[in-house]
């Protein structure tokens, strides 16, 4: 199977995605109406259901939602502010704040940036209490008042591809405290590809820890988190 097959199959988006990127390689779009477009995409499909699971872009149950994301847990080595790069409508915060709870681990202090600003807005309805944690921004252009002691990002095509390298390095500089982590990921990968790991340390940045898991529903899959300390 090509890559190209591997990821149609894992990323429900990935025709419109790569449509979009042609749209732009062709000139027939601007960079801005390549942002307002993919906003709009994933802005409408989240919000036709009323699943907060779904409202943050996953499609799976609770089971494979847990699955999936508990890995960030093994991530976290230190009490300290965490901020979710992508947060939709807050369910992986709200998520990560009722387990670290529950297993009597670090103490984070929740944040999350999103470019849709219905978003952004359901999720301040959702957790009033994180109002003032919860910004609206395109993260390669917004730049944070405050960094934090954990960054997360699920991947880097929040951007168009030959941006990649660029929003990686300003999420490191301008979002990651001095001696915080940087992770990406939950993300799903052919088993034996280290792709991510390969294009990181390419740009110089090797990751300096890892989770891999079995995927579950795909066998030949794992899903992965990356991360880099600063
Ligand atoms: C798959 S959801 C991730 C939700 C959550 N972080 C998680 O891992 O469960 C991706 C989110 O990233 C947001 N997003 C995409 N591009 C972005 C950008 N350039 N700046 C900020 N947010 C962006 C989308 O609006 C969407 O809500």
């Amino acid at each position: 199977m090509t890559n190209k097959e591997i990821k149609k199959i894992m990323n429900r988006a990935y025709q419109f995605v790569e449509e979009q990127q042609r749209a732009l390689d062709e000139g027939k779009i601007t960079e801005d109406q390549w942002y307002e477009i993919h906003k709009q995409f994933f802005t409408t499909s989240y919000l036709t259901s009323d699943s907060p699971r779904a409202q943050s872009g996953h499609s799976g149950d609770e089971y494979h939602y847990f699955h999936s994301h508990i890995m960030l847990l093994e991530a976290i080595n230190n009490n300290g502010t965490f901020l979710d790069v992508g947060c939709a409508n807050g369910y992986l915060l709200e998520s990560l704040d009722k387990w670290i709870q529950s297993l009597g681990y670090y103490r984070l202090e929740f944040y999350g940036l999103d470019i849709s600003e219905e978003l952004i807005q359901l999720a301040k309805n959702r957790l009033p209490h994180w109002k003032q944690r919860l910004f609206t921004g395109n993260a390669f252009h917004w730049t944070p008042e405050r960094k934090f002691d954990f960054v997360c990002v699920k991947e880097l095509n929040y951007v168009p591809r030959d941006k990649q390298k660029a929003f990686f390095i300003h999420l490191i500089e301008n979002y990651v405290e001095q001696g915080g982590r940087f992770m990406i990921g939950p993300y799903t990968e052919e088993i034996e590809s280290s792709e991510m790991q390969d294009v990181l340390s390419s740009w110089g940045y090797p990751p300096t820890g890892f989770v891999q898991k079995s995927h579950q529903r795909h066998k030949n899959f794992s899903r992965k988190l990356l991360w880099l300390d600063n």
